[in-house]
Order: structure tokens, then C-alpha cells, then sequence
């Protein structure tokens, strides 16, 4: 048997016998109907073969006469056998065409990938992601802070769980002040505060007798004795009679206040803020006092700068429309970075920010809250050199 490959393609009218379409016609030259094809240039019957060119056999395995075979067709593939498959082109009109062109092009990226990367970048720096910031103790109990912490917090709070008296020295609105209560309600303890001034007595902190003889007790004296946080506010502000006071009870396990000696209670924990690290007034903090070396010795210091990440989260809170809130933070941090560049003694806080937020979403005009939160009737010259 001699068996000569007509077409590529497998047929696509299936055997009649069983139904496989896994096959190829095929010349038989030996076949006694003999029929010459033009284009394989053989003459032989159709046959049916499979792919590795045997003889298709699936009535012969079977016992049937080979010359009853379905696959020996003596007219071989029909047309449909024969005829190419390929997609047929629909007839476009010219407006269709156009239209398609149109849609290719608003589908086609017209960024290249730098540019797409640099648009999220910008996009997610100013999405204000919600926090929560749990705090566990020693004894296993675990309390959430509600709203919005600076970055420091965990610090603070950590020091005062090691036993230590915290000061906090920033520029003004970075958050000191927050940080003290939150810290408190961390460490599930009592809040207390006095701002200190250089007309400060110390009575406020000590407390006082009455002409009566009773004593009128201070914040202090309850915190010192029951347990609790207590925060020296402005410390660097403060006269040096009253820090010598706070010194005093520091650097002891008990306290004479006017009424009696008392021993100070395990949970009680001081922290202060202040505007310097206590040598003295600086350019933009002119009347703060220095504070004397022991008490500073009493203390260990944390640095309270702006929480950009806290600073975006409260001028979003104000309810300002994004695109605003975003120029604001842009504008201010330009103004501060200029501040710093320049030592110009001005304070640019995040209260500048969210209070320009504010106004803004009041309705105020951009240029009426520039003057009202961050240029404060500074001359020309000065803040041509801070917007600058
Ligand atoms: N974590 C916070 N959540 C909500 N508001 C905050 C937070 N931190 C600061 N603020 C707000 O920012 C402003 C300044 O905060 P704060 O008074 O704590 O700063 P400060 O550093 O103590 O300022 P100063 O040096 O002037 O005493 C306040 O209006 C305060 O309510
Ligand atoms: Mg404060």
C-alpha cells in the first residue's frame, strides 16, 4: 500500500464509521480506483489516514470487507474539506472606521510609566489613612486612644512606664500638650495640668493655707499623692522659685507641702513641655527662662517636631475639600521650610494649617486667611523673604 498526504488539514466531515475527525485524506496509488489529483500529482482512491500516515482501520479491525470501507470515498474530501478557514473581513465604512480609530486612541496610554508612578506617588502622600493607636501594658490589658496620635506618643508613653519624667521640647502647636493626655489615658492614670508663667506662684503647685488653718489642696498635690500625670506646661516659661519647687519634688520620695509631709504615690509621673531645651530664650521664643541644670537633670527629653502624617489628619478633619486642604499643607510647609532656610524668628505651626483650614471652610478668601493664621501683619520685605 503505497499512501501519499493530500491536505495539512484534518478532515472536517468526521469518519462515517466512527465518528473520528483525527484524520487526514490521503492518495492510496495501489487502490483499483484510480483518480489523478492535479495538485499531489498521484493518481489513487481517497483514503482516510491517521496522523502518524498509517491507514485509518477502523472497519478493518473490525472484520469488514476493505472494499465496504465509509473512508474510501472515490470522490475524496468534498469542498467544505478543502476550503480555507479564515476570518471574513466585513465590509467597514469609512465613519466606522474613524470611530474605531477614535476608540483605539482614548484606550492607548498616553502617560509612560514614570509619569503614572509619579501621579499615585502624589496621589497616595496625601491620603489620610485612619489610625488606631493601641496601647498594651505590662499586664496584658490593651486600651485604644481615640482620634488621631503623633508619631512621638509611643515614646513618651514607653519612658513613662520605665519610670521616668518626660520633657517634651518643641516648636509651639506640634501637639506636646495632646501627647500629655493621651499618654495619661494610656497608662489608664489621671490627667493633670498648669501652664506655667513667670507669674506663676508657687502656691499653684504646692497648694496653700487658709487664715482658717484649713488647707486648700493644688492639682499637684493630688497627683502627687493619689497617682496620676502631671504635666508642667510652658515649663521653660516658668520662675525659677517655682522650679526649684518641681525640682524638689522630683529628686525626693516625699514632699513637704504646707499642711504635711507626703510620700509620693508609685503611679505618680511629671511631664513637662517646652518650647526650648531650657538654655535660655532663643530668636523665636525671646522670653523663655533657662532652667537650672538639676531639674533639667530630672527629665528625660523628647523631641516634638511636626507630625506632617497628624498635621494632614486634622486639616482634613476641618471638612475642607481636598484639593484646598492639599494647598494649604503645600503653601504652609513652603512658608516653614523658607522660615528655617532664612533663621527668620516666626513660628509657621500646624495651628497656621488647620486654622487656615478653617477659615477657608467658612467661606473666608484664601487671601484674608493668609493674613489672619500666617502673615499677621508682616511687612512686605519680611514676607516677600518668607513666601519667597
Ligand atoms: N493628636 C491630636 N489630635 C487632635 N488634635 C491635636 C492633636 N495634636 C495636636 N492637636 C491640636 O493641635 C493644636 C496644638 O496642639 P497642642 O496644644 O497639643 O500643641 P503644643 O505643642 O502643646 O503647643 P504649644 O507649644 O503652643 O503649647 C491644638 O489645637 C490641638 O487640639
Ligand atoms: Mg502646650
Amino acid at each position: 500500500m503505497s499512501l501519499v498526504k493530500h491536505s495539512a488539514r484534518t478532515v472536517r466531515k468526521p469518519c462515517r464509521s466512527c465518528g473520528s475527525s483525527e484524520l487526514y485524506w490521503a492518495h492510496d496509488t495501489d487502490r483499483a480506483y484510480h483518480k489523478h489529483c492535479d495538485r499531489c500529482n498521484v493518481t489513487g482512491g481517497f483514503v482516510l489516514i491517521e496522523k502518524d500516515g498509517s491507514r485509518h482501520d477502523c472497519r478493518i479491525t473490525s472484520g469488514e470487507p476493505e472494499d465496504s470501507m465509509p473512508d474510501m470515498d472515490p470522490d475524496g474530501p468534498t469542498e467544505d474539506d478543502e476550503k480555507e478557514v479564515s476570518p471574513v473581513a466585513a465590509p467597514v465604512s469609512p465613519d466606522v472606521q474613524q470611530a474605531l480609530g477614535m476608540l483605539v486612541g482614548a484606550l492607548t496610554p498616553q502617560v509612560d510609566r514614570a509619569e503614572i508612578e509619579a501621579m499615585v506617588k502624589e496621589a497616595v502622600a496625601n491620603v489620610v489613612f485612619p489610625t488606631r493607636t493601641v496601647v498594651e501594658r505590662a499586664n496584658g490589658a490593651r486600651i485604644e486612644l481615640s482620634g488621631a496620635t503623633h508619631h512621638k506618643l509611643g515614646d513618651v508613653i514607653t519612658s513613662l512606664m520605665a519610670g521616668e519624667h518626660v520633657l517634651m521640647v518643641g516648636p509651639a502647636g506640634t501637639g506636646k500638650s495632646t501627647i500629655a493626655e493621651q499618654a495619661a489615658e494610656a497608662l489608664g492614670l489621671k490627667s493633670y495640668s498648669i501652664s506655667l508663667s513667670p507669674q506663676t506662684p508657687a502656691s499653684q503647685v504646692l497648694g496653700y493655707m487658709q487664715a482658717t488653718g484649713d488647707y486648700v489642696p493644688s492639682l499637684f498635690r493630688e497627683a502627687y499623692e493619689h497617682g496620676g500625670v502631671f504635666h508642667f506646661d510652658e515649663m521653660d516659661n516658668a520662675h525659677p522659685s517655682v522650679l526649684a519647687v518641681v525640682n524638689a519634688a522630683l529628686a525626693n520620695g516625699h514632699m513637704a507641702f504646707p499642711d504635711q509631709m507626703v510620700k509620693r504615690h508609685p503611679d505618680f509621673r511629671a511631664v513637662a513641655s517646652a518650647n526650648t531645651y531650657g538654655r535660655g530664650a532663643t530668636r523665636s521664643y525671646v522670653g523663655r527662662q533657662a532652667i537650672d541644670a538639676a531639674t533639667l537633670d530630672r527629665f528625660s527629653v523628647e523631641t516634638i517636631e511636626v507630625d506632617e502624617t497628624l498635621e494632614n489628619e486634622l486639616c482634613h478633619s476641618t471638612g475642607l475639600e481636598t484639593d484646598l486642604v492639599e494647598r494649604v499643607l503645600f503653601f504652609v510647609r513652603r512658608l516653614r521650610a523658607n522660615a528655617e532656610a532664612h533663621s527668620m524668628p516666626v513660628v509657621i505651626s500646624p495651628r497656621a494649617s488647620v486654622g487656615m483650614c478653617r477659615l477657608l471652610r467658612a467661606g473666608r478668601s484664601w487671601e484674608s486667611a493668609v493674613e489672619a493664621r500666617v502673615r499677621r501683619g508682616m511687612g512686605d520685605t519680611e514676607w516677600n523673604k518668607l513666601s519667597g
